[in-house]
This record gives C-alpha cells, structure tokens and sequence, in this order.
C-alpha cells in the first residue's frame, strides 16, 4: 500500500488532487513527495504524447513519466531509472504497477528511509513513521532506488543501475513518545516533559565525545551563522544573543534563504554555520546546507531525530536529547535548543557550565507555579482576535516564539516584537482594553516600564511575564510570575507560560493542538 499525507504545496488539498495517482491506463501507482521543478514543460510533453493529466499536483506527473517508459517496453527499475534522468528538483517517489509483488522508490533529495522485517517492506519519509513496527532502519542515499517484496529489499543506483548494498542501524530511541500519557494532548505532555528533558541534554552535553569538536569548530570560526526555520529560527536568535552577552562573540543568526541571500557571497571557508532543526529534515535548512557546504564552510548539526538527513550530512552533529516530539507546535525541542546554545556560549568563553544543572528544577518549578496564572489568561484570549508579545534584547526572541506558538493553533493574529520598536508603528493599534503581552527580564525591568507606558496610558491590557516586581504589578492586568533566577536563565524559564497560554487558549477554543490546520511537523518542500 500507499499512503501520502499531503501538504498541499501544488494543487488545492482537494480528492482530485490526492495521492497516490494512477497512469492512464490504471497500471501504475504513485506518490511524491518533494517539488518537480519541471512539471509544467512535462505535462505539455505528456499530454502532447495522449497522456491525460487530472490533477494539478506534481506527483502525478511522476506516474505518467514512468508509465511512458513502461509502455515503450522498459522494465519498472528501467522506466524509473529514466525518469530520474527527466524529473527536476528534490524528491521522493514511490511505485507499483499491476503485475510485480514490488513497491520501487526512489529518493533524491527527500527524506526516504527503508525498513526490512520478516514477512514486510517498509519505506517512508521519515525514521519516526517507522520505529513503532522495527527499530533497525535503512538510510537511502540520494540517488539510490530501492526495490521491496515481503521481507526484502534490494537498492540500485539510479544512473547506472549498479546494485548496491545498505546496511540498516539499529536506532535505540523508544515510541514511548507516541503515548499521551496520561494528558489530553500531546503538547501539554511535551511541556510537561521539559525538566526531564533538559536533564538528559545537560548530562548528554557533559558526556558525548562529539562535544568538543563541535566547540573547537566555533572557537575557530572565522565568521559564525545559526541558521534555522520557526522554532528553530528563534532558538537561534537567543543563541546569537547568548554568544554575545556570555562569550562577547558575534553569532548571526538566519532564516536559511536569507542565509544564502544576504550573506552568501561572503561565505568562505573558515566559517562555521550551525544548521539547528528538530527534525534534521526541513527543506529549507537542507538548501541553506548544501550551499554553505559548496563555499566550503564547516557544517555543525543540531538536531533531534537521530539518523535524519542533517545528521548524515553534518562535520560534526549535536543531539538534544528530546525524545520524539509529536505535537506540532515545537516546545521541549525548542528549550533543549536554547540550553545547547547556552552551554556553546559558555565553552566559548571558557566559563564554567555548572550553572545549567540548575535549570531541570527551575524548569518544573515554572511549570508548576505558571499553570494556573496562564489557564487565567487562556481564557481572556477567546474574545481577542490579535495580540502583541513584546520582548527586549535576550526576551525578543521568547516573544517572537510565545506569538509563534499562539498564531500556530489559535489561528488568532499575534506578532512578538522588539519592545523599543513599538512606538515606530504598532503602538497605533493599541486603544481600551486591547491586549500587549510583555516579556520582562530581570535586568531590564526599567527600560521594559516606559515601554509598557505606552500601552497602559492608553488603557490597553497589558500582560506581564516577568519575576514578582512591586512596580511590574502596578501596571498589570495579569501577571505571569516567573520563578525568580537571572538574566541569562530566565528567557529559558520565560518560554514556559507562553507555552501554556498558547495551549490552554487552543483547547478552549476547541481546537487541537497538537495537530493545526495547514500545518506540518516536518516540511520537506520548498
Ligand atoms: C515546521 C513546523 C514548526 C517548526 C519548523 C522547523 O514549520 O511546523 O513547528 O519550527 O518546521 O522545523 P525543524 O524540524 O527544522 O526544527
């Protein structure tokens, strides 16, 4: 059989558009997943040739194009060795027809790993679709087809035909993060997870021989970039600012196609790019890779899923020890990513680490004393129909992730924004009772009141996340108290109620958290 979850990138997500397609004449089965650059000028070609095409998705393209070479007398392999040669872009592609007891699939460029059992065959875009029936999985190599009967497979190399061998790896990660656990959504569980978590970087961090080459690379680096997409992104803003403020050493951090757009032709390689995404898989991060390999760069990883594309391509790789996350909206990996970040700015300036071990009871002691206070506003947030997270210096990028994770399953409009740059325009939004979440570090209480002024002179609601302050509280509507800590831990702490408001204001709008619509966990398209 063959499944595709869709992400609608070409077509509207509509059954006409839905995979798997069929050829003309019904022999041949197919879906795709990944971007066909040249499906246009294909199908003008196809349909000239008689071929009738449904949909406006690229992947049935795909099963056209191995149908013509099946008609013309090749074999399946043949015909998809072919096809290869014709299809552009990144992708991964997986066939049968009608009369082989075979499923053949061919990656380049997507994710696509493999799995062989006593009686079954496997093969999937990711590791984690997989681990639930066998731990022992198959990488694929771009370029590489692989062809599966019941308890076998066998790989061939695309443009030669050559048969190849893969081994598979025994992955040692447990599916008991497929299990709610006891919570209503997987989400709620995942934040609930994260002093654990944090432990198990900590220890990790203190552990893998992979540590210090990782360092040494930074320490050497010419030039340092953090390069991410969402979440990931904004773990990599606090990083930048955590490099600075520790380590006094310049991290810029970067979307991947502004990567390779603003800072590309400045690229050499005595820089290191450190690529950070939870799934190891994101198409975006993988494009900003690939270039930063071409100019020569060192490539550092970090990531979650063991074994993914980012892993395999790295110079050198970090895990973050999360376990897999399942919910979409990204929590524990994020605070994993952030502590990462830490522990790097302090080995860069050879400060010692020992305050991170602080940080699991720190962790939990937010959870269990911000619940309550962030249900409260929860439930406010269900008349609003936008927000303003702000933050300032080291709690920019917490607000910019506190509106990530409220936009993502709220659907509400919310924008986290660098508290100064408010008066330069948004400020004109704000009128009675409208709604400013402030996210309030320690050290910069002073400069956060004027900012929160603003607001509150125009008798806007304004939403405090910050340590208990006698003057933060004259001003606030509501006040998330943060267990009290320091500068640099405390955008760490901070993450959590934001958390959790964008989790209890999901739920009580009846929506589902762990899955939002238009969404996806790992986005292998352009
Ligand atoms: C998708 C997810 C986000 C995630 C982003 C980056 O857009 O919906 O939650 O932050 O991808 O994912 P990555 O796996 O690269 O960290």
């Amino acid at each position: 059989g063959i499944i595709q979850l869709r992400w609608a990138t070409f077509g509207a997500p509509a059954q006409v558009n839905a995979q798997p397609f069929m050829d003309c004449k019904q022999e041949i089965v197919g879906a795709e997943n990944g971007n066909i650059v040249n499906s246009i000028q294909l199908q003008e070609i196809l349909e000239n040739e008689g071929h009738t095409i449904q949909s406006t998705n690229d992947g049935e393209i795909c099963v056209h194009v191995v149908a013509k070479h099946m008609r013309a007398g090749k074999t399946m392999l043949e015909s998809i060795q072919l096809a290869y040669k014709e299809l552009k872009g990144d992708y991964a592609l997986i066939f049968f027809n009608k009369v082989e007891n075979k499923i053949y699939a061919i990656k380049k460029g997507s994710g696509l790993v493999v799995a062989v059992t006593e009686n079954e065959a496997y093969c999937s875009s990711d590791i984690p679709s997989i681990l639930p029936l066998t731990n022992e999985i198959i990488s694929m190599q771009d370029g590489d087809i692989v062809v599966l009967e019941p308890g076998k497979a066998e790989f061939y190399r695309a443009d030669t035909g050559e048969k190849v061998e893969r081994k598979a790896k025994v992955h040692k990660e447990t599916m008991e993060s497929a299990q709610k656990g006891g919570y209503d959504h997987f989400m709620l569980k995942e934040i609930h997870e994260q002093s654990d978590r944090a432990r198990d970087l900590i220890d990790l961090l203190n552990e893998s021989k992979f540590v210090e080459p990782f360092v040494s690379a930074l320490k050497s680096a010419r030039e340092i970039y953090f390069v991410g997409c969402g979440t990931s992104y904004h773990a990599c803003q606090l990083g930048s600012y955590y490099f600075n403020k520790i380590a006094n050493k310049r991290a810029i951090p970067s979307l991947p196609q502004q990567f390779i757009e603003e800072f590309g032709n400045s690229l050499t390689s005595e820089d290191a790019v450190v690529f950070v995404s939870q799934s190891g898989e994101t198409k975006d991060v993988l494009n900003a890779l690939n270039y930063a390999k071409e100019k020569g760069c060192k490539i550092l990883g970090m990531l979650n899923v063991l074994g993914s594309t980012l892993m395999n391509i790295s110079d050198v790789y970090l895990p973050i020890a999360c376990g897999y996350e399942i919910s979409v909206p990204a929590t524990k990996t994020f605070l994993n990513q952030a502590i990462m970040f830490l522990y790097m700015a302090f080995r860069q300036a050879d400060k010692d680490t020992s305050e991170l071990a602080e940080l699991p009871g720190l962790i939990q002691k937010t959870i269990d004393e911000t619940d309550e206070s962030c249900k409260e506003i929860a439930e406010h947030i269900k008349g609003w129909k936008e927000l303003y997270y702000l933050g300032y210096g080291i709690t920019h990028p917490i607000a910019k992730e506190g509106a990530l994770k409220l936009k993502e399953i709220t659907y509400m409009h919310c924008e986290g924004i660098f508290s100064s740059e408010f008066k330069h325009g948004p400020l004109s939004a704000v009128e009675k009772d409208y709604p400013v979440a402030f996210i309030t570090a320690p050290e910069n209480v002073d400069i956060m009141i004027s900012h929160i002024n603003e607001v509150a002179c125009r008798h806007g609601k304004v939403l405090l996340i910050a340590e208990d302050n006698e003057v933060l509280q004259k001003y606030a509507t509501s006040f998330v108290k943060v267990p009290k800590t320091n500068q640099i831990l405390f955008p760490l702490l901070a993450t959590i109620p934001a958390q959790l408001i964008s989790y209890y204001a999901s739920k009580n709008l009846d929506l589902d958290p762990d899955f939002p619509r238009n969404l996806s966990k790992t986005l292998t398209v352009d």
